[in-house]
């Protein structure tokens, strides 16, 4: 069947299997890699991403379902090759180490951020619960989180 998605700003098309996941579309068919696959079950965030301005993990959702919809991916938040705030904010607190998480974390981040400026630290917790690291600890992601926040609110 052929999908046709707005992903980050621009109609891309395939055709794929009626099976294929969103996370299939944009890494197979798109050449989108900044969604990762590590579990394909919904359980550790890194393939998270935007449909129609909700956060969902795009290994759980048929790319059919996004089919004349509109996907944001980590991608779409850099500007021209430069770091969005948030991208900057991790890799100056140390919060990325191999790397495989951070677009999830960047993208729930980011999805937080644009709903709360000054989100408290339990908020932000529980708005991460649905990421995985295994290299951080956390601290320095929320150190991360924290920066970025201040730095969108023109506070540093
Ligand atoms: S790869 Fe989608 S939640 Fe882990
Ligand atoms: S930095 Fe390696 S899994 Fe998070």
């Amino acid at each position: 069947m052929v999908v046709r998605t707005r992903v980050n700003g621009e109609w891309r098309e395939a055709d794929l299997w009626p099976g294929a996941s969103l996370l299939a579309f944009l890494r197979d068919h798109l050449g989108l890699y900044g969604s990762k696959n590590a579990c394909e079950q919904g359980e550790c965030g890194s393939c998270s991403a935007w449909l129609d301005g909700a956060l969902v993990c795009t290994c759980l959702v048929l790319a059919a379902q996004a089919h004349e919809r509109e996907v944001r991916t980590v991608e779409g938040l850099s500007d021209g090759g430069r770091l969005h705030p948030i991208q900057e904010a991790f890799v100056e607190s140390g919060a990325v180490q191999c790397g495989f998480c951070t677009p999830g974390f960047v993208v729930a981040v980011a999805d937080l951020l644009q709903k709360e400026s000054n989100p408290s630290p339990a908020t932000v917790r529980e708005a991460l619960s649905g990421n995985i690291c295994r290299c951080t600890g956390y601290a320095k992601i929320l150190d991360a989180v924290n920066l970025a926040a201040a730095r969108l609110r023109g506070e540093s």
